[in-house]
């Protein structure tokens, strides 16, 4: 039996975009746009009049999308910067061309791009696959481009860093581990494929999803001690029909029956799932240190982006202090705010 994306209609996000103010003038770098939320969030800041930076790993999926997002009539630019996050050597190389297209400064980062329940693999680099795409390398890009954020924010009061978590950073393990970001690519427990008994696939996707809002926690703090306008913010979509199930089942992730059944019932639309993205990254309103999801629990699979509070397992100082020394670590620098 095979898995096909399911074809979910919006429900809500007609009127959310209605809501969202013009971007003109602001300029967004946003990781994994060649489907789902990554690709509606890049497609409704070029409606609103921003300008886009798209960061993707070089395929025919990525020209395509490139292509598509292209045609959208807007007042702002669109670029397309090559930026494999399995690879911190390409990360940096897209950095280099970032800081050339976004000199005045940058408005957005949102570190989007994500991979589930890939195999116990190493990259290049020797991290976990899951770990490096979802979180080391977002880690990387953040440090690096830091200094344009603020550029912005002095300028305009106003730059954000933006991180997409999953309900997934409760389930199985609230505790994030630090040996998830060293250097055991390949050594990470294995292939087990259970997403309800814990299969080591699931695991590591829960610790790369609890190192999203981990990193959200540590940054909203580091900025606020600093003084900084910058701020750091995090979603979740709940459950969204995204390519994300589809390369899962593909790789062995996930069997083509359940997630038939599971994104049937609890399954909505990419562009409801980007809403929390969206949020964060658009709405006047939003504060750092806020998560947007439809809602808390590891029920929240479907309904409107709506604001909560970080959550104590992940926003407490020990996280706090592991995800910034094991991150710095695997990246080879220092990020000081
Ligand atoms: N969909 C859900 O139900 C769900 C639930 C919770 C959280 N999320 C989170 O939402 C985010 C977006 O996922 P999605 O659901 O929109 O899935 P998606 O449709 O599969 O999109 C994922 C994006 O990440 C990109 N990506 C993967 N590996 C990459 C790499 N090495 N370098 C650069 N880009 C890479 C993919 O590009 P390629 O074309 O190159 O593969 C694609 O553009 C992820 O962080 C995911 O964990 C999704």
């Amino acid at each position: 039996m095979s898995f096909e994306r399911k074809n979910t209609p919006s429900i809500h996000f007609p009127k959310f975009k209605e809501s969202l103010p013009s971007q003109e003038g602001k300029t967004f770098a946003i990781t994994g746009t060649t489907s789902g939320t990554g690709y509606v969030a890049a497609k409704t800041i070029r409606e609103l009049g921003g300008n886009v930076i798209l960061l993707n790993r070089n395929s025919e999926r990525s020209t395509k999308s490139f292509q598509e997002l292209e045609t959208i009539s807007s007042q702002g630019s669109i670029h397309a910067v090559e930026c494999d996050l399995q690879s911190f050597a390409s990360v940096r190389k897209a950095v280099g061309e970032i800081q050339k297209i976004a000199k005045d400064g940058l408005d957005v980062l949102c570190n989007n791009a994500g991979v589930m329940a890939l195999a116990d693999m190493a990259t290049v680099d020797g991290f976990d696959v899951q770990m490096q795409v979802n979180h080391l390398s977002h880690f990387l890009l953040t440090a690096e481009l830091f200094p344009l954020l603020e550029k912005a924010a002095n300028s305009k009061g106003d730059a954000r860093i933006v991180n997409h978590s999953s309900i997934a950073r409760m389930n199985p393990s609230k505790k994030l581990e630090a040996k998830y970001m060293e250097k055991r690519g390949g050594n990470l427990g294995g292939n087990g494929a259970s997403m309800v008994f814990g299969g080591a696939r699931w695991k590591r996707y829960n610790q790369t999803k609890l190192a999203n809002a981990g990193f959200t926690a540590a940054l909203h703090e580091k900025l606020q001690k600093a003084g900084s306008k910058v701020k750091a913010l995090v979603a979740h979509p709940g459950v969204a029909n995204t390519e994300l199930q589809v390369t899962s089942v593909k790789e062995g992730g996930m069997g083509a029956f359940f997630t038939n059944i599971f994104m049937g019932f609890a399954g909505q639309s990419m562009e409801d799932g980007a809403m929390g993205i969206l949020a964060c990254m658009c709405l006047p309103e939003a504060k750092s240190g806020t998560f947007y999801g439809p809602g808390s629990g590891v029920m929240a699979t479907k309904g409107k982006a709506e604001p909560f509070a970080l959550e104590s397992f992940y926003d407490n100082e020990a996280t706090r202090n592991l995800i910034w020394e094991k991150s710095c670590e695997a990246i080879g620098r220092e990020f000081s705010i």
